[in-house]
């Protein structure tokens, strides 16, 4: 009896055990889109797809229904724990689109091309893999991301992932120009392309018109399950734009210090509307988000309007008259944990179809004036100094309000203390003096170590390797700027180093400045929206972080128009010397014809022939008309023809 029942529940788990297993290999897609206005009468969208697939051990050559195959070739040929990959077109201005939020410190990024990767292998391939990856990855997104390759072009930063200490590699290459043919390789990734759901919307002229646009991939496999995660891959695909919708003309009846935002729409914005969802996705949905100052804001306002009860509390409120009017009802409205915090309007897109079109609206009523929450400090990083030898660096840090907010928080401490950490690469023919490192404090010189509480330089080597400066700082919290400060020497490159267009300037990276005590996320109590992959990526708690501008430095180039001049200037005069020669050799003939038959004509003619053989053949000929033949070859021609001969072998020597 027991017999059989266990050999039941043995027959009974191998049966179940296939359906188990595809119950938990299954792959899952995700499409959504937040929608953010920004104080500066522009709008954020931010697309995100999250592709997950699981990996079994053989899944090699395994077909998957959902998730991208090269991906996970991939993944699995070059063993990478983590990846990121972005292009981006355009500068995130921190000042007026935010710095402290998730979006600003994860999906704002340098301009151009910036990869990073993990690596799961013995450190000393690590170099080789990611060589091999670099280029696999510039054909799959036609880009010259291969320029990465070599170590001159990447740099592994010991601080900046504590975990993949040694396993990880940075490049960038802040020249790389972003278009369309970058943007449809990443589309390919996803399983309905740009035919159906969300993507639909991402019309190439109106991304490429925007201000500013990041499409990141990021990647992360765990192979073990003993990491506590599931085994598989979860690949990440965000496009981060910002759009300025056309501005309408409203009516002008407010005063003039207040503009009224621009009104704006999906159809407005991108020309195009929602045909409904990708079937293949699980969950389609958009999120409008209102930020916490507008949200602080429009409750100013209504309490000044005074037309709302004291009774009316939370989301109350706002399914009241706020100061703007969204076209559709949304299916959810979330709120922050905290009072008077940012709002999220829910929308599912799964009841849409052709011939009932999503097309979100957004109307204001009322100008509101609001701001972005500040990174603690806004970073920026501009060159000293002039000529083609020597300059400098500078990073400024400047204090923002969120900085006094901080000191508030942290009154009851003595020594309140902002930690700042700056990644700093430079390439090779920057040298960079580490030695000159000067901190100024608030205007005052000050010494960098009693500022600095780490450091990790290793230097540049010529051709070889690039720089990478790692600081750890830690200011006082009632810092209002601190300027750090480096020099340099302008090195020279091998005439075949130069890239095209090299009087343009050479491009530095950003450097990288974080701020490990603050963190960037969103703080939602609902369950329902931690489901969302956008909205728990958004509430993770990342590290603030800022780049700083890409800095372009002119260097001595040699003049590459000079060969070009030379032969411009040796074909000048050989087209002379053999031009007048055989113009002389030639015009004989003409000439004694030309005569002939100008003694015949009559007299009219003459003067007509007379005329036109001055403006042919110039002055000589025709000061001498009468007497050609005898004196072809007179001693003046002689001096003229070996004249021009010297120049052209003068020039010919001094050519070579
Ligand atoms: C990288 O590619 C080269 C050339 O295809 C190959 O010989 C080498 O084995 C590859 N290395 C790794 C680590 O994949
Ligand atoms: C507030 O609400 C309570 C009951 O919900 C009601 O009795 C009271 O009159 C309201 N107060 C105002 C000022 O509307
Ligand atoms: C589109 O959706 C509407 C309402 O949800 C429905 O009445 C209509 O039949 C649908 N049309 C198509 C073509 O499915």
């Amino acid at each position: 009896m027991a017999l059989a029942s266990t050999t039941t529940l043995a027959l009974s788990i191998l049966f179940l055990l296939p359906f188990l297993s595809s119950a938990t290999v299954e792959e899952e897609f995700h499409e959504e889109l937040l929608l953010k206005p920004l104080p500066d009468r522009k709008v954020l969208a931010h697309f995100h797809f999250q592709t997950e697939a699981p990996v079994a051990e053989d899944s090699f050559a395994r077909h998957h229904h959902l998730f991208p195959k090269s991906i996970s070739q991939l993944v699995k040929k070059f063993h990478i724990k983590a990846m990121e990959l972005s292009f981006t077109q355009g500068r995130w201005n921190y000042e007026r689109w935010g710095g402290l939020d998730p979006i600003s410190s994860q999906n704002a990024k340098p301009p151009g091309v910036e990869l990073w990767a993990v690596f799961d292998v013995p450190q000393h391939q690590v170099d080789a893999f990611w060589k091999n990856l670099t280029h696999s990855l510039s054909g799959l997104f036609c880009a010259s991301i291969n320029f990465l390759e070599s170590s001159s072009s990447y740099s592994a930063p010991k601080w900046a992932s504590q975990s993949a200490l040694g396993s990880l590699r940075y490049g960038t290459l802040p020249r790389e120009a972003v278009c369309t043919e970058n943007l449809t390789p990443w589309l390919k990734l996803l399983p309905c392309r740009d035919k159906a759901g969300l993507s639909a919307l991402m019309d190439r002229p109106s991304i490429y018109r925007s201000f500013y646009h990041s499409q990141r991939l990021h990647l992360k496999a765990s192979m073990a399950p003993a990491d506590g995660l599931d085994s598989g891959i979860i690949l990440e695909q965000t496009l981060t734009v910002v759009q300025q919708p056309n501005i309408q003309k409203t009516d002008l009846s407010f005063s003039n210090e207040f503009k009224i935002q621009p009104s704006w729409s999906l159809s407005s914005i991108f020309g195009r509307k929602v045909n409904g969802r990708c079937v293949l996705a699980k969950s389609s949905n958009v999120y409008l988000q209102v930020e916490r100052d507008l949200v602080a804001q429009l409750e100013k306002l209504q309490k000044k309007t005074a037309t709302y009860a004291d009774n009316d509390t939370g989301i109350d409120v706002l399914r009241g008259d706020l100061g703007f009017e969204v076209s559709i009802t949304p299916d959810r409205v979330h709120r922050e944990l905290e009072k008077s915090s940012s709002i999220l309007y829910e929308y599912s897109i799964k009841e849409y179809n052709d011939t009932e079109q999503f097309d979100l609206g957004l109307t204001w009523k009322y100008p509101v004036v609001w701001s972005c929450p500040l990174a603690p400090l806004y970073a920026s990083r501009f060159l000293i100094g002039s000529g083609n030898e020597r300059g400098s660096i500078a990073i400024s840090l400047k204090s923002t309000e969120l900085t006094k907010g901080f000191i508030v928080a942290n009154n009851v401490e003595e020594k309140c203390k902002l930690q700042v950490n700056v990644l700093q690469i430079v390439p090779w023919y920057i040298k960079v003096y580490y030695h000159t490192l000067q901190l100024l404090v608030d205007g005052k010189p000050q010494a960098a170590t009693d500022f600095i509480e780490r450091m990790s330089v290793s230097p540049s080597e010529d051709k070889v390797s690039t720089g990478v400066m790692e600081l750890v700082l830690r200011f006082p919290c009632e810092i209002k700027s601190a300027i750090l400060n480096i020099e340099f020497d302008k090195g020279f490159l091998h005439i075949d180093e130069y890239p095209p267009d090299a009087n343009q300037g050479f491009d530095i990276p950003s450097a990288i400045i974080s701020f490990p005590d603050f963190h960037a996320g969103l703080q939602f109590s609902d369950d329902s929206i931690s489901k969302s992959p956008m909205m728990s990526k958004l509430q993770e708690k990342s590290p603030v972080l800022s780049y700083t501008e890409v800095l372009l430095v002119p260097l001595t180039t040699p003049d590459f128009s000079m060969p070009y001049n030379v032969i411009t200037i040796t074909c000048t005069v050989f087209a002379l010397y053999f031009g007048s020669l055989l113009n002389v050799l030639r015009r004989r003939v003409g000439e004694e014809e030309r005569l002939l038959k100008a003694n015949k004509a009559p007299f009219l003619q003459q003067v007509i022939n007379k005329l036109s053989s001055r403006f042919r053949g110039g002055l000589s000929e025709s000061t001498q008309p009468k007497q050609p033949s005898s004196s072809f070859i007179t001693p003046k021609l002689i001096i003229k023809i070996i004249l021009v001969a010297g120049l052209a072998v003068v020039w010919q020597f001094y050519l070579k």
